[in-house]
């Protein structure tokens, strides 16, 4: 019988979400706001667009410290206001397109924002921003979509973190996303040393401290003791496998409900080989490590998910990284993930890839026949097996030729095949030297060969 109208929602550590498609955390909308109302009318209604596209919810960046932390953090801390920060009013921020030509394309970008020490007066300021914000989105916002905080705290003072937990849950948060992934810290000077002395100055430290697995368990236990909604937490792509698993497991042991897999990653820009290797930043006179995101972390993020889904049961997931298209959705759902949260695919696309990935994925699961989303999370995880027990058919398999799409641009007999060959321009396999490995496949862009059963 044909299902007519699918379900989208789901249950994520607990609460009900319309769907599982939100645009994942980013700290600072693009641009400058005058003010802090203007700040609030314009950063909220991104945010509420993002929900009127289709996301099931709102992830809003925020932090928060006392006036008592503060003064704490500015003995500790290098304050800085230069003209390299702030310029006639206004803090600097770059983005770099990574792009390869065809057969490539888009592989995602680079981001460097203005060093982001404290700016006297944060806690003060923060507070009113973000109280403001709050009321803008509970005021406009559907009253089924809910609001995760990305919490940003200060270095490894667990106080920091349980501050602006408790701050947001009174402003009406449903939901805390503890940031230990943040890759920007590693652009920031000493990190390096910080990260190995394990002496961190108290700014943002981001992927620096979500990679120590006792900081991670001290100050996820520390929120989730403060707090009464759900809190988890969110990683780096740098942690990596198998590492990333011990980490998560010291994460659920604290309390933490779900994980958020991941954060962008660190990257550099390329040389300008033309130009002596200077930055290929436009207006900038170095090349910092930087965030780095965008298609070419799917892999990782794919394998992040699947690892935990499959070694740390008990902790929901939510997945970033590299989710450009629609379908990108549901891979990532098969493999463990609850949640989907693209945020470069929304950068580059616009909220096109939120309306899309919302229709794609009602129709697919009417054409697949899915009425839940509890029937396709995990579904692809019984096929996760190790290498040994895989029946891979050897001897069984064979490269077809398809003459009819075959261009003979000889791509695939002039690369590590030992089984193509040329003959009179015509592509030929040697049968019994082909592993049936599909390795050509990579080679032909006009899908003229594909894997067969041998006769
Ligand atoms: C411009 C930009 C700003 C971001 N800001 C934050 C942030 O404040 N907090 C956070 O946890 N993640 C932040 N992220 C990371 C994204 O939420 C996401 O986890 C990551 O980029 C991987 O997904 P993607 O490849 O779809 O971009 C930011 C990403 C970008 C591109
Ligand atoms: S399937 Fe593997 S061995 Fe066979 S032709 Fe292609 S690349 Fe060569
Ligand atoms: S790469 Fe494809 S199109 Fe080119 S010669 Fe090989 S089979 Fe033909």
């Amino acid at each position: 019988m044909a299902i007519l109208e699918p379900d989208l929602s789901v249950n994520f550590a607990g609460v009900h979400f319309p769907n599982p498609i939100g645009v994942g955390a980013i700290g600072e909308h693009w641009g400058h706001a005058g003010n802090i109302d203007q700040y609030v009318e314009l950063n909220s209604e991104i945010l509420l667009k993002h929900v009127k596209a289709g996301a099931g919810y709102i992830i809003m960046a925020g932090a928060y410290v006392t006036p008592e932390t503060e003064k704490i953090i500015r003995e500790r801390t290098r304050f800085l206001e230069t003209p390299l920060r702030r310029r006639n009013g206004k803090v600097g921020h770059r983005m770099l397109k990574l792009e390869t030509e065809a057969p490539y394309g888009v592989e995602g970008f680079l981001f460097v924002p203005a060093p982001f020490y404290l700016d006297a007066g944060f806690a003060k300021a923060t507070e009113r921003r973000n109280v403001l914000m709050m009321k803008a989105l509970k005021e406009k916002k559907p009253k089924d979509v809910p609001i995760v905080i990305n919490l940003g705290g200060l270095g490894d003072i667990a106080e920091t973190w349980v501050d602006g937990a408790k701050f947001f849950e009174s402003l009406g948060a449903d939901m805390i996303e503890i940031n230990l992934g943040c890759p920007l810290p590693t652009g920031l000077g000493n990190s390096v040393d910080e990260y190995f002395s394990g002496n961190f100055t108290p700014v943002c430290k981001g992927a620096l401290i979500g990679d120590k697995e006792e900081l991670v368990e001290r100050i996820v236990r520390s929120v989730v003791q403060a707090v009464n909604i759900p809190v988890g937490v969110k990683l780096s792509p740098e942690t990596g496998f198998p590492r990333i698993i011990n980490i998560v497991k010291k994460a659920r042991d604290a309390g933490a409900q779900f994980v958020q897999l991941f954060n962008a990653g660190v990257g550099i820009a390329p040389p300008d080989i033309y130009n002596g290797g200077k930055p290929s930043w436009e207006y900038m006179d170095g090349s910092p490590f930087c965030m780095a995101s965008g298609s070419f972390l799917r892999v990782p993020c794919y394998k992040d998910v699947a690892a935990i889904a499959r070694f740390v049961p008990g902790i929901q997931i939510a997945a970033a990284g590299g989710l450009v298209e629609p379908k990108h959705f549901i891979e990532a759902m098969m493999l463990g993930a609850t949640m989907v949260q693209p945020c470069t695919g929304v950068i580059e696309q616009g909220r096109s890839l939120i309306r899309k990935g919302v229709k794609f994925m009602k129709d697919y699961m009417v054409e697949q026949g899915y009425s839940s989303m509890d029937q396709i999370i995990g579904l692809g995880q019984k096929y996760i097996k190790y290498n040994e027990d895989i029946d891979m058919m050897p001897g069984q398999t064979l490269i077809q030729i398809d003459h009819e799409k075959c261009i003979r641009c000889g791509r695939c007999v002039d690369n590590i095949c030992q089984a193509l060959y040329m003959e009179r321009g015509k592509v030929m396999v040697h049968e019994e030297r082909c592993a049936g490995c599909g390795g050509c496949i990579l080679a032909c862009q006009n899908g003229a060969l594909k894997l067969g059963l041998r006769a």
